[in-house]
């Protein structure tokens, strides 16, 4: 099986707004990691004895319990740089539009989100969710934690401090309006039209 190749670097990622080009770049970096530690993942899986699979130890549960984690550390991270690199303002449109009807207002669903974000010990996301039929803002305290299912992300809000301690020390609060002033909604926008059904 072919392995799975890692999205190039986002540039815009270099002239952000109070988030570093040096924790940018070596936040892709971590990405990059989880890329390859997905390929091993699954390369070890293959050769794994299933006779001696069990819950205790085994390279079986091993492999795929790390599996779900760099799977996560895939694509929360690809979310969180994609939409990176804008000017912060919210843009009208269906996303906007879902998020007034399920939140009561825009002000409502970004103070929701910082909360979210200072409750996570990983990540906050907020998820179109095809069964309950709205948006919701969900944490997750790895990557690879609180998966629900038929949910699609489409805001992925990095709170390990990874993503934030060089440039802003241990202040959170800093780092999510820092996150916000630099998000572009247009790519949020365009995430959802793809899964609202
Ligand atoms: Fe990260």
């Amino acid at each position: 099986m072919a392995d799975y190749k890692a999205k190039p670097y986002n540039k815009k990622l270099d002239d952000l707004k109070s988030i570093s080009k040096e924790t940018n770049q070596a936040h892709y970096g971590l990405y990059e990691k989880y890329v390859a530690n997905y390929n091993k993942a699954t390369a070890d899986l293959a050769k794994a004895d299933k006779a001696s699979a069990n819950q205790i130890y085994s390279d079986y549960r091993s492999a795929a319990v790390d599996l779900t984690f760099a799977i996560g550390g895939i694509k929360n991270h690809e979310i969180y740089f994609a939409h990176l690199g804008g000017d912060g303002s919210a843009v009208d449109g269906e996303f906007k539009q879902q998020v007034e009807k399920d939140f009561g207002s825009w002000d409502n669903y970004i103070a929701d989100l910082k909360a979210f974000g200072m409750a996570a010990r990983g990540w906050a996301w907020t998820a179109w969710d095809d069964d309950f039929g709205k948006l919701m803002n969900v944490i997750g305290d790895a990557q690879n934690t609180f998966p629900i299912w038929n949910s699609h992300p489409v805001v992925a809000l990095d709170v390990y401090e990874h993503a934030y301690v060089a440039d802003f020390s241990t202040a959170r609060p800093k780092y999510l309006e820092a996150f916000l002033e630099n998000m572009d909604w247009n790519v949020v926008e365009a995430s959802f039209k793809a899964v609202h059904k």
